[in-house]
């Protein structure tokens, strides 16, 4: 579920992806205050990182990020308009991280976001069925479905939205 600061969305990670990132190996860049998770699979290419934070982003380095080119508070900045929660981070802090028994109770609501050009962005509890009703797993909590038709990956957006000059 995106989280709201004062009004604002944030890509804190959250504790239910931070589970699923030990399990699944997520890439993950450190300096000594925060932690930038990168889950390609989630891109829909809005390249808000790259216009952002230019020097952290960039897409001709390997690796392409570089956490030495901004502050840590330029990171968050740049990483909270990341549309789909393809970055996240966590702040690094003394606490450990609260275990999982802790979680708190599930809301049970989803938020829909329909992208300009772009996808749609589901986030929170939802369940994704095929024409068939059958389930279709999805590896995170937010996930963008396809509206442009060119997606590769259906029903998920594979960023194709930007090639093919989609507008709506
Ligand atoms: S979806 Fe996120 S990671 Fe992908 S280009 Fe946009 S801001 Fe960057
Ligand atoms: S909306 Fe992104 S590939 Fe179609």
């Amino acid at each position: 579920m995106p989280k709201f600061i004062s009004g604002k969305m944030s890509n804190e990670v959250t504790r239910d992806e931070l589970e699923s990132f030990e399990k699944d190996n997520i890439k993950r860049y450190s300096n000594e205050e925060i932690t930038v998770y990168w889950r390609p699979g989630l891109c829909i290419h809005s390249a808000n990182c790259l216009t952002g934070s230019p020097l952290v982003f960039n897409m001709n380095r390997r690796p392409w990020i570089s956490l030495k080119g901004a502050t840590t508070e330029e990171l968050i900045k740049t990483i909270d308009t990341c549309p789909s929660r393809a970055l996240v981070y966590r702040k690094i802090r003394e606490e450990p991280i609260p275990p999982s028994e802790n979680k708190p109770p599930s809301s049970g609501n989803a938020t829909i976001r329909i992208l300009k050009d772009g996808p749609a962005l589901i986030s929170g509890d939802f369940l994704l069925q095929n024409s068939e009703k059958q389930p279709i797993e999805t590896k995170s909590g937010t996930i963008a479905l396809c509206r442009c038709g060119s997606s590769a990956k259906k029903p998920f957006c594979d960023g194709s939205h930007v090639r093919i000059g989609f507008k709506d």
